[in-house]
């Protein structure tokens, strides 16, 4: 009985999936529907306009597809590019080299930017290989906007600021899946043409539905892009659009009413409001760090992640453990060190339907695992550390004060 759950609520600490707020499991907990009748094109014609606040867009157009962040990704890529473009995609963690060994398995011509693990996305190295593509070979950019397994925010804003200095027409296309919902994100000021995100992040939902939006640059290269695409084909989702039916295939019934409430939830807060929560969270998780006098693996304030800390561990310290020690003897999850960081770092997921005395039980777990693997650490340091920085700082729902 290695992994019995113990008695109270698990804590559950990866950076995805998340927990799931209670209106939300009640909001789902429902029969099936017939998607055919009134009420779901109703609904989801609601949600396909409450998805666009999430992206910040006004001009996008959404796609909720039943499918996970990987199938997002494959989404964004068949719809606008054909086999053999050329691409830029950055390499700076797992989740980037995922993305990138999809782009290569699809058949375009990947030119890799690799940054250190721990480091954001090399945009000098970008901005020379634009300079150099006098003749527009490049058709888009690739980026994971926040790395999960190295808790690295890469700067949209400046990928941007880039592509029109060289006046360069790639396509920007972002990995949204640990940020959008929780970190700032601005797909129209941005330029961002395709962004996507998985349901079992930041919007706290189950695992299942990807959203996928297309500015209108990307919608216009979906016509002459010749990749193979069925399942994830948006122009069966747009027949279906004019329709009025909404959905080519059937779609999750609870879903689509989960997404309703978490959607509820996030616009009752207000979602400058969430993005500011996150901030403040993910600020208490990196000074609970310090005080335990550990190294985050992000190696630079400028790339810091609101919603995921990788935490370094001292060499004869084995991350594994602590990850496991969670699980058997504090009935928590946190997140593994995956790839080059496996056994290196662990990670606190702070991101989704969650507060600050949540978090602050998780560093106490987390101050306890320490200690029983042998750490010198002085119990309390990083809560304290954390628990005066939050209760200082301004609260997360004025409006309930
Ligand atoms: C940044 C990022 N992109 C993509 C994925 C893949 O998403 P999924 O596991 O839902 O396919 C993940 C999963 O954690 C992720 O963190």
């Amino acid at each position: 009985m290695d992994y019995m759950n113990g008695p109270g609520r698990h804590h559950l600490f990866v950076p995805g999936p998340v927990n799931i707020p209670e209106p939300v499991i009640r909001a789902m907990n429902r029969n099936n529907e017939d998607y055919r009748a009134p009420a779901i094109p109703a609904l989801t014609k609601s949600l396909l306009e409450d998805v666009k606040k999430i992206f910040k867009t006004t001009t996008g157009t959404p796609f909720m597809i039943p499918t996970t962040g990987t199938g997002a990704w494959e989404s964004a890529l068949t719809n606008t590019l054909s086999p053999g473009d050329k691409v830029i995609s950055f390499l700076i963690g797992q989740f980037s080299l995922l993305w990138i060994d999809q782009q290569k398995r699809l058949g375009f011509d990947v030119d890799v930017i690799e940054s250190e693990w721990g480091k954001g996305a090399d945009l000098e190295a970008m901005g020379s290989k634009l300079a150099a593509d006098t003749a527009h070979n490049i058709k888009a950019i690739c980026i994971v906007h926040n790395e999960t397994a190295t808790g690295v925010t890469n700067n949209l804003a400046t990928v941007r600021r880039v592509l029109d200095h060289y006046n360069h027409p790639a396509l920007l296309l972002v990995d949204g899946v640990s940020s959008i919902c929780a970190l700032d994100f601005r797909m129209d000021e941005w330029g961002i043409d395709v962004a996507l995100t998985g349901s079992q992040k930041a919007l706290s939902l189950p695992t299942g539905m990807g959203i996928v939006c297309a500015s209108p640059k990307a919608l216009e290269a979906s016509k002459t892009a010749k990749s193979v695409r069925v399942f994830f084909d948006w122009n069966d989702y747009l027949k279906f659009y004019k329709m009025g039916s909404y959905w080519p295939y059937t779609p999750s019934i609870q879903l689509l009413y989960g997404l309703k409430a978490a959607l509820e939830l996030i616009f009752e807060e207000g979602l400058d409001n969430v993005i500011a929560r996150h901030a403040r969270l993910g600020k208490a998780t990196r000074l609970a760090v310090d005080a335990w006098g550990l190294k985050n693996c992000t190696q630079g304030e400028e790339w810091f992640s609101d919603t995921v800390t990788a935490v370094v561990v001292p060499p004869h310290i084995d991350s594994n453990e602590i990850v496991k020690r969670a699980w058997k003897r504090y009935n928590m999850s946190l997140g593994l060190g995956l790839n080059k960081v496996a056994g290196k770092v662990f990670r606190i997921g702070h991101l989704g339907h969650l507060n600050e005395l949540q978090l602050l039980g998780c560093l106490a777990g987390v101050e306890m695992i320490l200690k029983d693997v042998g750490y010198p650490i002085k119990l309390g340091s990083g809560v304290a550390a954390a628990a005066a920085y939050l209760q200082n700082s301004t609260p997360m729902i004025p409006s309930r004060i």
